[in-house]
């Protein structure tokens, strides 16, 4: 490898850039679309339970080190990989933790970028009033009818991946800042918006209950695997894009809080999601397991019924597409760094390369959804395969190893200077879950899965 050591890195403008960045990051598909599916797949309640509990005792933990690790180096995430275990003298082997990261970017990238296509699509036929009035069936047909093309599929990828890259290209500290600060206070007030509908619906409590009365009889061990694989994935931690952000993070700021601040900004945002979705589900008679679709088979059903329906379908769908486009120049951003910074290239060729590679894997994804659907294995579609392949194994993976790096390779000394806690106790709590608690939590979810235990 030639010139790891060159740096072009810079810096956020301030903590509060940080945190527009990482929320944006964070706040994405995963809170609106994935969030809502899969604990309608997973039978609500007790799933959402797990969830919380693997955001809380996993995922915090592992953000705050993975913000760290990245700060600490101030580098790509595979030069910091690199740097933080030489200066450690441990095993190379941790080098091809920052390649995994950059791995599962580009496929979670592929297939994150065909479904916020679904976004954008749902952007235009909310402008041509396609909601209006219309029943759950019809609704049903409307994103059957998309599915079912792959032109359009491809299309509208393609558009969103020209967005990614366009964005990355002229560097994600610039155009992002204010994209957030606007988006994020929209996208709550239009969450807030739809609760309130659902509260009309007649079905609210049904909806409230489903989500929040826990039955652990209806939890497998797949789902508790899918619960903590999406703490990882909605706090896009893992896989080393929150690594790079905290490698533009100031010195002076403290991890610990700003994490608290983005976890519980993200949870936040999937709880309203599912109180929104829910309720209309069951007003309308939809199953709660329809799968991906869901969130497309519910929500125009209330746009096309409220009054100011057309203003706000519009508005969401567009908040949505700019919420995935936030999170999807975090997917690629550690590949794009290291092109550039590593070898050589300008932005726009890392862009250019990066780009039609992740474009075309999303091609896979695409055909999974008509002319492959019928190819499956595992019993799984290419989409479902790779969602399960990067949420569900390489992030838990990746993290796994952040934490095992972070409690026991680094030395206490840089790990507390790092985080900058304000009390001692409180670097104890995160010593005691980085070392044991996540580490432990992880293996003994991935031991339960493979039927050892
Ligand atoms: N967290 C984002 C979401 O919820 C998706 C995402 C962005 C992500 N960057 C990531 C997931 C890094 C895993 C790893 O939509």
């Amino acid at each position: 490898m030639t010139g790891t050591k060159k740096s072009i890195h810079g810096q956020w403008s301030s903590r509060f850039a940080f945190i527009l960045a990482a929320t944006g990051s964070a706040v994405g598909l995963g809170n609106i679309w994935k969030f809502p599916y899969i604990t309608g797949e997973n039978g609500g309640g007790a799933f959402v339970i797990v969830y919380l509990l693997c955001v809380l005792l996993i995922g915090i933990p592992i953000m705050m080190a993975e913000t760290m690790l990245g700060r600490r180096s101030r580098q790509n995430p595979i030069n910091t990989m690199i740097t933080l275990s030489d200066e450690a003298g441990a095993d190379k082997n941790w080098h091809y933790l920052g390649w995994m990261g950059v791995i599962a970017g580009f496929l979670i990238l592929s297939y994150y970028s065909v479904i916020a296509g679904w976004a954008s699509a749902y952007v235009l036929k909310a402008f041509t009033g396609s909601f209006f009035d219309a029943d759950a069936s019809e609704i049903k047909g409307l994103f059957d009818g998309l599915i079912a093309s792959p032109i359009q599929l491809i299309f509208w990828h393609s558009l969103f991946m020209l967005a990614t890259m366009s964005i990355v290209a002229h560097g994600v500290k610039t155009g992002i800042e204010k994209a957030v600060r606007f988006l994020m206070p929209s996208l709550f007030v239009m969450l807030i918006l739809l609760v309130a509908y659902a509260m009309t619906t007649g079905s609210y409590d049904q909806g409230i209950e489903f989500l929040f009365t826990p039955d652990f009889s209806k939890l497998t061990g797949d789902s508790v695997l899918t619960a903590m694989g999406h703490a990882f994935f909605t706090l896009s931690i893992g896989m080393g894009a929150i690594m790079i952000y905290g490698s533009y993070l100031p010195k002076d700021v403290s991890i610990s809080k700003t994490v608290f601040l983005i976890a519980g900004t993200d949870t936040v945002v999937a709880l309203l999601a599912g109180i929104a979705i829910f309720p209309i589900v069951f007003a309308s008679g939809l199953e709660p397991a329809a799968g991906p679709g869901l969130i497309f088979q519910t929500l125009p059903i209330a746009f096309g019924n409220m009054t100011g329906g057309w203003l706000f379908g519009l508005l969401f769908f567009v908040m949505l597409v700019f919420a995935a486009l936030s999170s999807s120049i975090s997917l690629i951003e550690p590949a794009v760094a290291w092109l550039v910074e590593n070898r050589d290239m300008s932005r726009k060729q890392a862009c250019i390369w990066s780009g039609s590679i992740t474009w075309l894997l999303g091609f896979g994804t695409v055909f999974s959804f008509n002319v492959w659907s019928g190819f499956k294995v595992f019993d799984r579609t290419i989409f479902q395969l790779l969602d399960y392949l990067t949420a569900n194994l390489l992030l838990p993976i990746g993290g796994f190893c952040i934490a095992v790096f972070a409690g026991w390779i680094m030395t206490q000394q840089h790990t507390e200077h790092e985080l900058g806690m304000p009390n001692p106790l409180s670097y104890q709590v995160w010593k005691i879950l980085i070392c044991y608690v996540a580490p432990a939590a992880v293996f003994l979810i991935f031991l339960h899965v493979v039927g050892v235990l």
